[in-house]
């Protein structure tokens, strides 16, 4: 009896590659006291793990080189010690990018398969989710009538951010790569326009799209899509710092610190960095609004599934590199669902 598990063979120093994982197969482990194992049904990517790749400080610990690669998961109990979980049981679960897991309860959550899709725990109704509702609502602090511009506009948090606002009755610009995605961000998730980030005028289609300024930026991407942002913005803009993908391997020709500094003095924006796991006092009243919109197909949401573990790594890079459309996930094992 074995199990397999995606490995940090190497820290990468600019973009990841094929040559930092390792796929190895170990002894599938027994429950002690006090544990259960389960087995790993979905496997979250998430762009936050190329950050863990690396020995940089942060807000999280690294994943060591040896250790299994850190992640979200959803998996059903297979053999239980632990007297809170039972054989059968469905979890959201910190388990990484492997096919089995011991866990002893800590950081998991019993999932109803009745509610929503299970993999809908890793994405529209997870994690992303929330990010996206908190983000929008809370550091944002967005308002009937407001513009906003949403970054990475169709992916796992961008298209919330964006079907949030528009029902909020907001304007809502998006930046996405590529005609494909823009096109159905205007007509899926109902942003007003979507535009490409790789276009050579951003900032000027930009400004055509929103002749009075700009109110709320939600930031998850940094790079070309912030400079063709900011000086779009009003005086007294809001931005909310979700992430800044395009950097996170590195930055090719970063804007200088002058510009930035210099358009958040001239315009008095506010600017305001979170992290989600300071928010998770957030999610009852998140799940308890956007669950029933989810159900109903009022919020819609896309998935990208790469099949198999040893997938994992090639979709990971693919995600940097936009080559996700919505959620991506992994499919580790069969959904009893
Ligand atoms: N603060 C928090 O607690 C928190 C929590 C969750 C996520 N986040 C952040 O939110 C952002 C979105 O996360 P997600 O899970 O929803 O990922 P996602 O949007 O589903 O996937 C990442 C997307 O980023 C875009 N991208 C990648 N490289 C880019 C580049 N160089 N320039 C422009 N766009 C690029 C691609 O979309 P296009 O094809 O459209 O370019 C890609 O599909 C990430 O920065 C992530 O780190 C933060």
């Amino acid at each position: 009896m074995t199990y397999r598990r995606i490995v940090l063979a190497a820290r990468p120093d600019a973009a990841p590659g094929p040559e930092h994982f390792r796929l190895e197969t170990a002894p599938l482990p027994m429950p002690g006291e006090g544990q259960f194992l389960a087995r790993t049904i979905w496997l979250s990517l998430d762009p936050y793990m190329r950050g863990r790749m690396s020995a940089a400080k942060s807000y999280a610990k690294p994943v060591e080189i040896g250790e299994t690669m850190q992640g979200g998961c959803v998996a059903d109990v297979i053999a239980s010690r632990h007297p809170g979980f039972a054989v059968g049981d469905v979890v959201l679960a910190p388990m990484g990018w492997a096919s089995h897991g011991l866990s002893d309860g800590v950081g998991v959550v019993k999932l109803d398969p009745s509610i929503a899709p299970l993999s809908t725990a890793l994405g529209v109704l997870g994690m992303p989710g929330l990010t996206a509702w908190v983000g929008l609502n809370d550091i944002a602090a967005a308002h009937p009538g407001e513009t906003i511009v949403v970054s990475a506009a169709t992916g796992a948090v961008g298209s919330l951010v964006g079907q949030l606002a528009k029902r909020k009755g907001m304007k809502v610009i998006g930046l996405a790569g590529g005609a494909e995605k823009c096109a159905y961000a205007m007509a899926e998730l109902g942003y007003d326009i979507c535009l490409d980030h790789r276009a050579e005028n951003l900032t000027a289609l930009i400004a055509d799209a929103a002749p009075q300024g700009i109110d709320i930026y939600f930031e998850n991407v940094a790079g070309k899509s912030l400079e063709a942002t900011l000086p779009n913005l009003k005086t007294h803009a809001r931005i909310a710092l979700c992430g800044m993908i395009a950097w996170y391997s590195g930055a090719e020709n970063p804007p200088p610190a002058p510009l930035i500094w210099g358009a958040i003095l001239r315009q008095r924006l506010s600017v305001r960095g979170f992290i989600i796991f300071d928010h998770y006092d957030r999610l009852p009243d998140f799940l308890a609004e956007v669950a029933p919109l989810v159900q109903s197909g009022a919020i819609t949401y896309r998935e990208s599934i790469a099949e198999g573990l040893e997938n994992a790594p090639a979709a990971f890079l693919s995600l940097l590199r936009g080559g996700n459309f919505g959620k991506q996930l992994v499919r580790v094992g069969p959904d009893p669902a």
